[in-house]
């Protein structure tokens, strides 16, 4: 696999087990780069017998030596992120190399508050945010009057943009939503001793990239959320307020398209989606529990069960076009081992056609019939395999038959959480 700037991203509605791709493909890596979302992301990275849980910091940092870079992209939260550092260096992880792009946003308190009291007040038709302040963030980001790492490190510059923004948000908070504000002497002091534990990482990640990819070294661009949850692409209004497609890395990191050379989909073996929403595929029966149940299907911080259903080629059809994918990466094939058969949705009829493109339109997503195609399952144990000739013939036939569907080769087969349990393809 030609690794000289290859992004990673998920097709599906996220949980697709990016973090372990990107884990695997970082150890090539020279550079492992975030360039969008905030600390709603969490990838589950096993390493032997010990489990890391990483927000906001690129995968990357796992392996000693590799230049790690929050991108501009980004929306960072000071906090979560210092502690994120400290828990790292308490496992003995090393830091040192962790680069903060000065151009990144900032999340503030008021922030967070205001993802809370906005969701609360949307009633029945929540979004589904995790409260952490990334959308309110982006869109004082959009709305230009958000603070940037650059801010934090001039004094008088923060204390000038704090004020004007504390103001604005105070008087909001209490209008709107009848809540109380923040001090401003308070935050103020808070931010103040963030910026003096962040300044050695800052810097600005765009120039150190252009050398680095002048150089020859590998990057590596690691996607949060997926395709599905793309602002532009996604199945609006239940997306996040980022670009987690191929073409955000471009964005949120200050690399040109021209440098890009390579597209990782990673694609779940199944589907999952967590909250509101169509779903064509979604399985309300006994198979529906199964993969839930094989595949512990639940959220990682509300336990909610996640929706479960068959894989659906549309969306990676999809996936594919919005983002030039080269390869699949696809994951937990292993989930469905003891399945007597499984499904692929091929196609959507609607209104009794076949339509060709993603629905835009929630209305007609919902109303859509998937077309499935009905292969044997191979019910046997795969997570042992190690190499991709050695897997059950139905197994190789279903993700075949997916690489045929949606025109995509298959790069890598994984079938559980260990970097060994990988097998690659291209
Ligand atoms: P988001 O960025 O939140 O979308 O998460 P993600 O796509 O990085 O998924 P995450 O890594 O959090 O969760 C996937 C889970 O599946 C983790 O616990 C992984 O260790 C695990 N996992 C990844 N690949 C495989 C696989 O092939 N088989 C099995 N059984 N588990 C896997």
């Amino acid at each position: 696999m030609d690794m000289s700037a290859t992004v990673v991203i998920g097709t599906q509605w996220g949980d697709e087990g990016k973090g372990k791709i990107v884990d695997y493909l970082a150890e090539r890596a020279d550079v492992v780069v975030r360039y969008q979302g905030g600390n709603n992301a969490g990838h589950t990275v096993v390493v032997g017998d010990q489990e890391f849980k990483l927000h906001l910091l690129p995968s990357g940092i796992l392996y000693n030596g590799k230049t790690c870079v929050i991108g501009n992209g980004v929306v960072v939260d000071p906090k979560v992120m210092l502690e994120e550092i400290k828990s790292m260096q308490a496992k003995g992880i090393d830091t040192s190399s962790l680069k903060l792009s000065n151009r990144a946003h900032l999340i503030m308190p008021y922030h967070r508050l205001l993802d809370e009291v906005e969701e609360t007040s949307r009633g029945d038709f929540k979004i589904g945010t995790t409260k952490r302040g990334i959308g309110p963030c982006y869109m004082d980001k959009n709305a230009r009057s958000g603070i940037r790492v650059c801010d934090l490190l001039e004094p008088e510059e923060f204390k000038e943009k704090l004020a004007r923004n504390l103001e604005a948000k105070n008087h909001l908070l209490k209008a709107v939503y009848n809540t109380d504000g923040f001090d401003f002497a308070e935050v103020l002091k808070e931010y103040q001793e963030y910026a003096e534990q962040l300044r050695p990482y800052v810097a600005d990640t765009s120039a150190i990239l252009h050398e680095s990819i002048k150089a020859g070294q590998k990057v590596l661009f690691e996607g949060a959320q997926a395709t599905l949850l793309d602002l532009d692409h996604g199945t609006f209004p239940y997306v996040t307020s980022s670009h987690p497609i191929a073409g955000g890395a471009c964005i949120g990191a200050g690399v040109g398209p021209s440098k890009i050379s390579k597209v990782v989909g990673v694609v779940k073996a199944y589907t999952t989606r967590v909250g509101e929403g169509p779903f064509p595929t979604e399985l309300h029966d006994a198979t529906g529990d199964l993969i839930r149940e094989e595949g512990h299907e639940y959220g990682t911080t509300t336990g909610r069960p996640r929706r479960c259903g068959w894989l659906d080629a549309c969306i990676i059809r999809y996936a594919g076009y919005v983002s030039g994918i080269d390869y699949m990466a696809i994951t937990r094939l292993d989930i469905l081992d003891k399945l007597p058969m499984v499904k692929v949705c091929v196609a959507y009829k609607y209104n009794g056609k076949i339509i060709n493109e993603f629905p835009a339109s929630l209305n007609v997503l919902s109303r859509v019939e998937p077309v499935y195609e009905e292969l044997p399952g191979w019910q046997q144990p795969t997570s042992h395999i190690r190499s991709y000739e050695d897997l059950p013939l139905n197994a190789r036939r279903y993700v075949e038959r997916l690489s045929e569907v949606s025109g995509i080769a298959i790069g890598l087969v994984s079938v559980g959480p260990g970097r060994e349990q990988t097998m690659i393809l291209a």
